[in-house]
């Protein structure tokens, strides 16, 4: 192709996710489909190739399966165009043995249920002898990112890596290229130290120094910067340099200073109202509307299934709606959307089965011939989410902890006829949308029920007036903005 051949041009600006923006599967006679990466992170920086300096961009990500590695093997040093949107991206084919440790093993059953506080008993974690070897192959793989990153960038470019799977790239790629204007950007929440502090000791520091040598770390909401920032005071005694209002502005580490930023990405749009208005999703909402039966109410919920979404409370405490408040029987449904996620990891397997099964035991108890209390659908299909959007009544959305929650804020942009919104005071999008919506203490089954039924009931003018306030602050820094202010904050020495 004549792409491979063509001189490949530095790039001024790099950004570097696990999860890329395209991904590749395997068709039966041996061709390669390509389709769009999920989750909030890859839908929020898909649009950047709209701006200008995010088309000049080059993006760096893994291969996370079969196809992917088979395109990355096949693609020179990026991938085409075609398949891309535009976008230039290099696909890193990390060997998959490495990869999985890194991905499954640190990334996923490590850093993620730290930051979400998603250890229980009897999933404490152990950090035995497979982990430390874990945590090499995490070293491993994160090197592969820095020497990639390392290659791409021009001269004093800039360089925005993604999320805890990338924790070392900052100062790994420090030491590489010492002219490059480095941030990391965490879409997480981040754990405060008495949690944090589960993780090894060293591992613990490993992370933080990592992040540091960047010149910016960067946060969804301020409550993830102030406690990252606690974090590296306790861990590393670092010095935090606050603001006359007390917040953390910077971090003082090993000689130098790494600025605290929040961006609290938001939903776009432009994009999402031109989308749901398209044919295809006529047509799911006119399936949907008629499944669900005439004049009867919906609760929505449309999440990856994903124990910190918390999905199996939330339908336990729709049971103690049907339960304790019987007059709403057959006049609700509640519409479950849960795609699949991370289905290597028991745990996550697991989590999906008792999902099903607790919407089928709802819908054993309460349903009768004329009416399904429970819709659940396990296949991704963004088209159906965004027909669920524009006719949902309420939106539940009940996160453990979350770093934002980008369908609390989807919803409010693109409902048609002002959707109430309960909302979990650990989401992220909490700090913006609190005002407007109704919120819940995820854990509190009981205090759920009872907001959904006040949800229900809301009388219309209220909900319109609400609405219109969380759709303009879902809406208020789109994916291209939220990237632009990035850049700008770290061109500016
Ligand atoms: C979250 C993370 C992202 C990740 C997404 C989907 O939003 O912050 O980094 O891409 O979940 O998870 P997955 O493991 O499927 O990439």
């Amino acid at each position: 192709a004549p792409e491979a051949t063509a001189p490949v041009a530095a790039a001024p600006i790099v950004v570097a996710s696990n999860r890329g923006p395209v991904s590749y599967a395997l068709r039966e006679d041996g061709s390669l489909a390509a389709g769009r990466g999920g989750g909030g992170l890859v839908s929020g920086l898909s649009e950047i190739g709209r701006d200008p300096q995010g088309a000049a961009a080059v993006w760096v990500c893994a291969a996370l399966g079969e196809g992917d590695r088979l395109a990355a093997g096949r693609a020179g040093r990026r991938l085409d165009p075609a398949d891309t949107g535009g976008l230039r991206v290099r696909m890193l084919d990390i060997p998959a043995g490495t990869f999985s440790a890194a991905y499954n093993g640190v990334a996923n059953s490590v850093l993620w249920f730290a930051h979400h506080m998603l250890w229980q008993t009897p999933l404490e974690p152990v950090f035995d002898k497979e982990f430390r070897s874990q945590w090499a192959a995490y070293e491993a793989y994160n090197t592969a990112f820095a020497d990639a990153i390392a290659e791409e960038a021009a001269e004093g470019a800039v360089v925005l890596v993604q999320d805890y799977h990338l924790t070392l790239v900052p100062g790994l790629l420090r030491t590489r290229r010492p002219d490059l204007r480095i941030g990391h950007f965490s879409h997480t929440p981040w754990a405060p130290p008495d949690y944090y502090r589960l993780l090894p000791d060293d591992i613990a520091e490993q992370v933080l120094r990592g992040i540091l040598g960047g010149d910016r770390a960067a946060f969804l909401t301020r409550r993830w910067a102030e406690a990252f920032a606690a974090c590296c005071a306790d861990v590393l005694k670092a010095e935090v340099i606050r603001e006359e209002d007390g917040t953390a502005a910077a971090v003082r580490f090993a000689g130098r200073t790494t600025r605290l930023g929040v961006h609290a990405l938001g939903a776009d749009a432009d994009f999402l109202r031109e989308r749901a208005h398209r044919p295809d999703v006529e047509e799911r909402l006119a399936a949907l509307r008629e499944q669900v039966g005439p004049g009867r109410r919906t609760i929505l919920r449309v999440d990856r299934t994903e124990l910190s979404k918390n999905i199996v409370r939330g339908l336990h405490a729709y049971r103690r709606l049907l339960e304790d408040r019987p007059h709403w029987r057959g006049k609700v449904v509640h519409i479950a959307f849960a795609y699949p996620s991370r289905q290597d990891l028991k745990v996550y397997r697991d989590y999906t089965a008792e999902v099903e099964r607790v919407a089928e035991s709802i819908n054993a108890a309460f349903g009768t011939a004329e009416w399904q209390p429970v819709i659940l659908h396990v296949k991704d299909d963004f088209a159906r989410s965004l027909a669920a959007y524009r006719m949902a009544d309420v939106a539940l959305v009940n996160p453990i902890r979350d770093g934002m929650n980008l369908v609390a804020k989807e919803v409010p942009a693109v409902s048609d006829h002002g959707c109430v919104l309960v909302l979990s005071r650990e989401a992220g999008a909490a700090a913006e949308l609190a005002e407007d919506a109704i919120v819940v203490n995820p854990y509190d089954v009981e205090a759920t029920a009872r907001a959904l039924h006040l949800a229900l009931l809301m009388d219309p003018g209220e909900r319109a007036e609400r609405a219109k306030r969380l759709a303009a602050a879902a809406t208020r820094l789109p994916p291209a903005r939220w990237f632009t202010e990035q850049l700008a904050a770290l061109q500016e020495r």
